[in-house]
């Protein structure tokens, strides 16, 4: 598949997705959602890649939906198309870790997008928002759903119910993201972080994911009770048995399963 809407690369482990409609603010058509959804796919099919990383450009992450392509549509069109959702959330099904380096506008699916990434960078310009409000809708891509779990419910009304918009410090200090960078850095460190990621032992970052994951579908109890099998199953790995013995030895362990 050519792809028009963005653009696709590799370097040391890291599958790169860079979201590239600068004419819209790399705002959601199909074509750019059908994408994005393919190269997900293809990386994760991709045994040399054992990260991801989803960005846009220094002034939009994504401005959301596309609203000129959406507008005219009616309920039948979006029941039958199962319309943002129905490819969107192949993003938040991959086994492999994936990071959204996010500056500029994170707006509306964009912010979901992002939502569904298993963390987010910020560059120091980020601004993410849910505005569908105010053109008469509301998040159809997991946005208050999303919103409310990772940063609890009354901001995630506030920002639904106005529109706001979140600068990346108060992002960060609501725990929508992880860390913020210099936007003119953020690329370069969004790779740095997952190749880290993808230098770790495959298996092992797969059953991480799933844990934390974990913690957002179930009790506490039996959160902790899947953690602490997974856990035991490592003890069957050959990248265990390699990790514990470079530390003993004082030197860089050497994973077999990358
Ligand atoms: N859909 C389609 N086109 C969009 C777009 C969108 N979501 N966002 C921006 N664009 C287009 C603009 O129409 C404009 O194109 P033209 O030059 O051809 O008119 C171009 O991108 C640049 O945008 P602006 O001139 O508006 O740029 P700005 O810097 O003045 O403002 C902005 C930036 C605040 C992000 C503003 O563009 C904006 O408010 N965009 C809409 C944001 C929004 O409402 N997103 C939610 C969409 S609904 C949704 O996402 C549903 C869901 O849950 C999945």
């Amino acid at each position: 598949m050519a792809y028009e809407c963005i653009l696709t690369e590799s370097d040391g482990g890291v599958g790169i997705i860079t979201l590239n409609r600068p004419d819209a603010l790399n705002a959601f058509n199909q074509k750019l959602m059908n994408e994005v959804t393919d190269a997900v796919h293809k990386f994760e099919a991709d045994d040399s890649i054992g990260c991801m990383v989803i960005t846009g450009s220094e002034k939009a992450f994504a401005a959301g939906a596309d609203i000129k392509e959406m507008a005219s549509k009616n309920y039948i069109d979006v029941l039958k198309e199962d319309f943002i959702t129905a490819n969107w959330e192949e993003v938040s099904k991959t086994r492999k870790p994936v990071i959204a380096a996010v500056a500029g506008y994170a707006l509306g699916g964009g912010c979901e997008l992002a939502l569904m990434c298993d963390f987010i960078l910020a560059g120091d310009n980020a601004k993410f928002g849910q505005p569908e409000i105010s053109i008469g809708a509301l998040p159809g891509a997991g946005g208050t759903q999303r919103l409310a779990r990772f940063i609890g419910k009354s901001k995630a009304m506030e920002m639904c119910l106005t529109g706001r918009m979140m600068d990346a410090e108060e992002a960060e200090r609501c725990g929508l993201v992880s860390r913020i960078v210099p936007v003119g850095e953020l690329r370069a460190e969004a790779i740095e972080v997952a190749k880290k990621i993808a230098n770790f032992s495959r298996p092992i970052t797969t059953l991480t994911k799933e844990s934390v994951n974990r913690a957002f579908e179930t009790t506490l109890s039996e959160g902790v009770r899947f953690e602490r099998r997974v856990f035991h199953s490592v003890f069957a790995f050959e990248d265990q048995k390699e990790g514990m013995a470079a530390f003993t030895e004082k030197r860089k362990p050497v994973f077999k399963h990358r």
